[in-house]
């Protein structure tokens, strides 16, 4: 279960560099129409539906099964909302996480989101292309990245001899329909080699389809549990179904505290969760609040921070620069996990305090420490809290921010579903690309 903690985000909590509660009261107050307004959307909104949706599941599993079949690896190829979903999805096995990926199981599942030529030849030169799949996602199927990555796919194969024929043995698409009368170009592309492709929902956009079969897929393919994702979904969800106040919907309490930080000089937002498997968490939450929230001139900068890692990175700056930050630190219980410290060796060093103690009792101490240096020097901190990292308080988790940035988008008078301003370098560089500039 998700707990959220705002006493010490609030002057009364934390002193003058504390949000003013009764700037905190007023965003409280303003929630309410926001709140209201998602509520009875509770039915036209896909999203609120999608944690009590079953119906998807078979033929993501089918498909999760026919990408592991003679597969010793799978590339996720899409960017933005249409990777960064299932990278978050991934690392709870260890996917992205420092140390560990390299010694994955097989499929071992690579999402490649950023187009760079060399990462991308050098990979394809490395694949044991004979076994490796291939997913293209997105769901406009227009995106040049996705399109340009799959044809070099496609070429890589060829020049390994691969047959015409066995091409769609090596592909999986998920994208929307094609409408009528216009050019799909991820099916126009690879329809013809019999790719079998999902559907990616039409009402659900790219940052938020993490519970879609965008996240769910690459999910399944590394034996997650996809049901108890989507029901720590719908844990966090559930007050909004329920037509409840502001004060009994953590998302909405936890939009208020942003929408009042942002009116009151904090102009950036950090999320600092104290676990490995939370890393990619930031990244995917990074791009759904800057995405979602960042219009009108209005909107607070996302930065994603990893405990205890950047305590030796940018704790000097937290706690010493300027006191324009909101920091949510996201704690777990750590406490008795991992290696236990041996006695002789911690005394021989000096430490007789680490003696019988495990890593995890450190870095419980630390994300307890940080927390309250974070207060005793009247910086504003959000407190969350889940005992364990699992699909279900994964799932949890990502309703949370989900809700949480519709909500204050709502508050905020924009609309925190639309990406207007994305389009225009895409549209100029598929001009300067055929002008031959760059
Ligand atoms: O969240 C979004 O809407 C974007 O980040 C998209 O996911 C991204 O641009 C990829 O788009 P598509 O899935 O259409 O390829």
């Amino acid at each position: 279960m998700l707990q959220q903690s705002l006493d010490l985000a609030l002057v009364s909590g934390v002193g003058e560099g504390g949000i003013p509660d009764a700037a905190f009261e007023k965003a409280v107050a303003d929630l309410a129409p926001a709140l209201a307004r998602l509520n009875g959307e509770a039915k036209t909104l896909p999203l609120l539906g999608l944690p009590a949706e079953t119906a998807d599941l078979a033929p993501v599993r089918a498909a999760a099964e026919r990408l592991r079949q003679g597969a010793s690896d799978v590339l996720v190829l899409g960017t933005g909302g249409s990777s960064l979903g299932g990278q978050t999805l991934a690392q709870l096995t260890g996917y992205g996480t420092a140390g560990l990926s390299a010694f994955l199981p097989e499929p071992r599942v690579h999402f490649i989101d950023n187009l760079d030529p060399l990462t991308f030849a050098a990979l394809l030169k490395t694949l044991p292309l004979k076994t490796t799949k291939f997913v293209s996602i997105s769901k406009s199927g227009g995106t040049g990245e996705t399109l340009l990555q799959s044809i070099a796919a496609i070429t890589a194969l060829r020049g390994a001899s691969i047959a015409e024929d066995k091409i769609g043995w090596h592909f999986q698409g998920l994208s929307e329909p094609a409408k009528p009368g216009k050019l799909h170009a991820l099916r126009a592309l690879l329809e013809p080699f019999g790719v079998p492709f999902l559907e990616h929902h039409t009402g659900v956009g790219g940052r938020y389809s993490v519970l879609t079969n965008c996240g769910l897929l690459p999910a399944a393919v590394l034996g997650l549990d996809i049901v108890a994702l989507r029901q720590g979904a719908a844990k966090a969800l559930a007050p909004v179904l329920a037509g409840k106040g502001v004060e009994e919907t953590p998302a909405a309490l936890g939009a208020a505290l942003n929408l009042a930080a942002m009116r009151n000089g904090k102009n950036i937002a950090v999320l600092m969760p104290y676990a490995d498997k939370l890393a990619l968490l930031t990244r995917w939450w990074m791009q759904l609040w800057a995405e979602s929230l960042g219009k009108d001139g209005q909107g607070t900068q996302p930065v994603g921070a990893l405990g205890p890692v950047d305590q030796h990175s940018q704790q000097q700056l937290y706690l010493a620069g300027p006191k324009d930050k909101l920091f949510t630190v996201l704690t777990v219980a750590n406490k008795g996990k991992g290696p236990a410290i041996d006695a002789a060796l911690a005394k021989q060093i000096g430490e007789g305090d680490f003696a019988g103690k495990t890593i995890g009792d450190l870095v419980a101490a630390q994300g307890l420490a940080m927390i309250d240096t974070f207060a005793k020097n009247g910086r504003a901190v959000r407190k969350l809290h889940v005992d364990v990292v699992d699909e279900a308080s994964h799932g949890e988790i990502l309703m949370h921010f989900m809700l949480e940035t519709i909500l204050t988008g709502y508050a905020m008078g924009v609309d925190p579903f639309d990406q207007p301003a994305v389009e225009e370098a895409k549209i100029l560089a598929k001009r300067y690309l055929a002008e031959g500039r760059g």
